[in-house]
């Protein structure tokens, strides 16, 4: 049987256009996805987006537009950048599909039939901006919200209740494990909500209308976060007649990964775990919660208005730069920057010096010494640039395995430096001065095939670029897997034209 895998983003809120920071998230589940493709599993990739609740309601108000009217045009701009920047998704999830609404109100009447949700009355101070009753850690003194700089206002209003607080021992094991990435964000978990006062969570609302009714009292809709968290499930099938994608991808079986932002790390590591065991279904493998992007030192938020546009970045820049930049430059462990000026430096020094160059030398030197096509030739594994490119695929593996995307692409990097610097020093322009067409024969080989390791470990990636930089070294888009990559049988065709790769930017 084929291993399965799936990985999810976080389901957006259509309440404007995405920035940078969504887009992040959504490369590298991408990223991931086709990784994990290419190493032989079944996979699927779940992004959507996330509809309901008040502060939809109130901007589509403010457009004179019903709210299905105002997030329909919002749905069909993120469906569009994600084809811009070649986000291959399984399934786009929204929140008002009818096979979700009919599955939330499921896990809600299952979850009240449980006594799990029970009647009660809220009280306290919640961040419309968020959707989100916050806690007085997540609050100055004027009640402002530390992550979005927006007032909280005073609440109170009859809700169902979820009885969070019956799982704490629950909580308090699965904290042991490492289902939650980076160990910082465990502690802060568990220091600030599960060893601290793990309070029950409201998730009906009386106030608004746009959400999905509670079956069994219709003065209530479903508070945002139970319908949002239960779109992972509900986009397999949970609930329905057919739920074979869930007995598939959500199973013990299975590799489950979801990536977060981490200002949404308590829902996913608290929250989410809680409904998961409500319904007796296994927790994801990783959840990934990474930093933010920033500018300015704030989180880019649309709030703030300091957001970088990712349509004028693929437009300007392509989606291989954006993606790369987001793959290589961006760890997922801590905070990242942003910046044109950062962008384009990384851009020029790794794929337009680095990678591009390397390409063009090499191909430009097979057409010009050897007509376009090298001799078969053994290549010695002894030979320490042969050995590195070996190496560099297990290493590469090995951190894509564990999700570190970055340090993955700066392996690969790393080798790329290491050919250009085996140029300089084996100066294949001398070798053939000198004759020695057989050594020189040798040389390019070599090269030849660590620029082959170089461009499929960067395929994930570099989604448009990467058949033509196979094709400047005489292959063609799918001769090359995990499994042959390390020998070196390809059967090279002529090259005969000269392609600059990766233009330098100015
Ligand atoms: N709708 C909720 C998520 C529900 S998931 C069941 C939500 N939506 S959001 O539109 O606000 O998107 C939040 C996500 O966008 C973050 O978790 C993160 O993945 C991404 N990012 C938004 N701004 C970001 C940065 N500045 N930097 C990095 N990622 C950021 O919350």
């Amino acid at each position: 049987m084929k291993k399965s895998f799936f990985v999810s983003t976080p389901i957006y809120y259509p309440s404007g256009k995405l920035h940078i920071g969504h887009t992040y998230t959504t490369t590298l589940a991408d990223v991931m996805a086709r990784y994990k493709k290419e190493n032989g599993y079944d996979v699927f990739f779940l992004t959507g987006s996330d509809e309901h609740g008040q502060k939809i309601e109130q901007k589509a108000n403010e457009a004179n537009l019903t709210p299905k009217e105002y997030v329909d045009g919002i749905v069909e701009s993120f469906k569009d950048l994600w084809t811009k920047l070649h986000i291959d998704f399984d399934r786009f999830i929204r929140t008002t599909d009818e096979d979700h609404m009919k599955a939330v109100q499921k896990i809600f009447s299952l979850l009240l039939e449980k006594e799990l949700i029970y009647p009660s009355e809220y009280k306290g101070k919640y961040c419309v901006s968020c959707e989100e009753f916050l806690t007085y850690e997540q609050m100055d003194e004027n009640f402002v919200h530390n992550v979005c700089k927006n007032v909280a206002k005073d609440f109170q209003e009859e809700t169902y209740m979820l009885k969070v607080s019956a799982f704490k021992d629950f909580l308090v094991d699965l904290f042991k494990t490492n289902f939650l990435e980076p160990e910082a964000r465990k502690k802060e978990m568990l220091n600030n909500f599960i060893n601290n006062d793990l309070e029950d969570l409201s998730v009906t609302r009386v106030s608004f209308k746009w959400g999905i009714p509670v079956i069994e009292n219709s003065n209530h809709v479903i508070y945002v976060w139970i319908d949002a968290l239960s779109n992972y499930i509900t986009a397999l099938g949970w609930g329905s007649e057919d739920d074979s994608l869930l007995k598939k991808f959500w199973s013990k079986d299975s590799e489950v990964l979801q990536f977060v932002g981490k200002e949404i790390t308590r829902f996913h590591s608290i929250y989410w775990p809680v409904i998961l065991k409500s319904l007796d279904l296994k927790m994801p493998d990783k959840l990934l919660s990474h930093g933010w992007i920033l500018s300015g030192g704030n989180k880019m938020s649309k709030s703030l208005g300091n957001v970088v546009d990712p349509i004028e970045l693929i437009e300007k820049y392509s989606s291989d730069a954006v993606r790369f930049y987001v793959a290589n430059n961006l760890p997922t462990d801590k905070d990242g920057n942003l910046t044109e000026e950062l962008f384009v430096e990384s851009f020029n020094t790794n794929l337009a010096n680095n990678v591009g160059n390397l390409i063009s030398r090499v191909s430009n030197m097979i057409i010009k010494y050897f007509d376009g096509k090298l001799n078969k030739v053994d290549l010695d594994l002894n030979r320490p640039l042969v050995k590195l490119g070996l190496e560099t695929i297990d290493e590469y593996k090995k951190q894509m395995d564990v999700y570190n995307i970055s340090e993955a692409t700066q392996t690969v990097l790393k080798l790329g430096q290491e050919c250009n610097k085996f140029i300089e020093d084996t100066k294949p322009w001398a070798l053939e001065k000198e004759g020695k067409l057989e050594e020189l024969n040798l040389v390019l080989s070599i090269l030849q095939k660590n620029i082959i390791i170089i461009s499929f470990l960067l395929k994930p990636i570099l989604t448009e670029n990467y058949s033509k930089m196979i094709g400047q070294m005489g292959l063609e888009n799918n001769e090359i897997n995990f499994e042959n990559i390390s020998e070196n049988n390809f059967d090279y065709k002529q090259i005969t034209n000269k392609l600059v790769l990766f233009e330098r930017i100015k």
